[in-house]
């Protein structure tokens, strides 16, 4: 058997982890999502599903690949075998989900390539020149240029991951991100002076329950997945590539709780300039691209802040997007001992550029049609991150529960060295077993409820 890439420290596991699960789903989607839904109840009730229940289960999907060493695919074939042959499907629908959601991840990613240039342009243009180009509504309405743009980065996307794991980003993740860290705590001093912050600070963190909608707890736990990167395969892969001695809950908790930060830090940047700005609804999908190109040009040095921000927002969103192609790549060749992996890359581009097409052309050619009067892309969204994640994450989480024995989850939970890992593996083993399960379960139950009862 030919040997399987694994991490050459334990420095690069994180950034690809950490970097696969901060992206666009916390800089972009999160912001929205609260304000779908009311603000600081929901924001409570994310946090305490993502410890919860997302670090459970995403340290689970790390121990499937590292104790496998295979591909989410192969792996839950494995399981299956003990846990029963319905759960084969787990894997097969992680990575089907995962080429749907790379698809149209790669048009919000040419959002933030678009953004990119005309920060660019604006850095070397006159300021009235810059404010109608870099308007949001000019993009929307232009469908060919969205395609383009999603095609750009599945191309750039392809290229990287035809390089291989660990040689494509290693070395540029390292740079960017401590970057784009500066960058973000710098927008938040900003922001944090606006005259909108005291009540900003009310609306986040002064939990109204009533404003809470029968799919909130859905709309939370499908979003922690999503960010998390949980269900969709990624983590398996991953996870596959560990060293013998990491250790996958500290790994999982850690990925957590930067994740669930960095989260919050998006929405104490946005929400500042989104209540200035007051004319943008905070629960439209466009409001980060709204509010902040649109802030950043009114000041001084804004253009340039602009272009490394959102150049760094682009690093965010690449390497999301190589962790749901690797998904795709690497189930394909541990499937298909055949298929070469740089051929198995491009095919699988190939398919996610004919699939954005729908998404691409959302606001323009396909601009009146609208399901339960949603636009094409927010339904994508809605159906793949609230519907279709939570089902195939349990159903990992199922195949995993009935595919290994009390004994081998003990093992791979509990470290010698770490008296915590003792203490926490009940907790961890019944979440997994009853609580996980339940809430996923009941989430759905009353999303349901809530589309019959409007
Ligand atoms: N977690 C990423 C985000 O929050 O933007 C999205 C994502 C990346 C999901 C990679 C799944 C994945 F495999």
């Amino acid at each position: 058997m030919a040997k399987r890439g694994a991490w050459r420290t334990r420095f690069g596991f994180y950034l690809l982890a950490i970097g696969s699960a901060c992206g666009l789903g916390n800089l972009w989607r999160f912001p929205y999502v609260v304000g779908e839904n009311g603000g600081g109840a929901f924001i409570l009730i994310y946090v305490f599903m993502a410890l919860a229940i997302g670090a459970p289960m995403l340290i689970a999907e790390l121990m499937i690949g590292k104790n496998s060493r295979r591909s989410v695919i192969v792996a839950t074939q494995q399981l299956s075998q003990k846990a029963g042959r319905s759960f084969r499907w787990a894997g097969r629908f992680a990575v089907i989900l995962s080429i749907v959601v790379l698809s149209y991840y790669a048009v919000i990613s040419g959002w933030v390539l678009h953004f990119m240039t005309q920060f660019l342009i604006s850095v070397f243009s006159p300021p009235e020149i810059v404010t109608a180009k870099t308007n949001l509504a000019a993009l929307m309405s232009n469908g060919w240029l969205q395609l383009m743009l999603a095609s750009a980065h599945l191309l750039i996307t392809v290229v990287v991951v035809v390089k291989g794991v660990q040689e494509g980003l290693e070395k540029w993740i390292s740079y960017t991100m401590p970057l784009f860290v500066a960058l973000v705590v710098i927008l938040v001093v900003r922001s944090f002076s606006l005259p909108s912050t005291p009540e900003v600070l009310r609306f986040l963190f002064y939990p109204d329950f009533s404003k809470l909608t029968w799919s909130s707890l859905n709309h939370a736990l499908g979003h922690v997945f999503f960010t998390l990167s949980v269900g969709f395969g990624t983590l398996v892969t991953f996870g596959s590539y560990m060293r013998e001695e990491d250790h996958p809950p500290t790994a999982g908790f850690r990925v957590t709780l930067v994740d669930t930060a960095i989260s919050l830090i998006a929405v104490v940047m946005i929400f500042p300039v989104a209540f200035q700005a007051s004319n943008v609804p905070l629960t439209d999908p466009a409001l980060m691209f709204e509010v902040l190109p649109r802030y950043l040009l009114g000041i001084r040095g804004g253009a340039l802040f602009g272009l490394a921000f959102f150049a760094c927002l682009y690093m965010a969103a690449l390497n999301a997007s190589i962790g749901l192609l690797e998904v795709v790549v690497s189930n394909w060749v541990d499937a298909q001992k055949k298929m070469d992996r740089g051929r198995a890359t491009w095919y699988s581009g190939l398919v996610a550029l004919v699939l954005t097409i729908i998404p691409a052309l959302s606001s323009s050619i396909f601009e009146n049609v609208r399901v339960l009067g949603k636009s094409l892309i927010e339904s994508l969204d809605s159906l793949l991150i609230n519907w279709l994640l939570p089902l195939v994450a349990l159903g990992i989480l199922w195949a995993y529960n009935r595919g290994t024995s009390e004994k081998e989850r003990e093992l791979s939970f509990v470290d010698k060295d770490k008296f915590v890992s003792y203490t926490m593996y009940p907790h961890w083993r019944f979440t997994l077993q009853w609580v996980a399960p339940g809430v996923i379960l009941l989430g759905l139950l009353l999303q349901i409820i809530g589309v019959f009862l409007g």
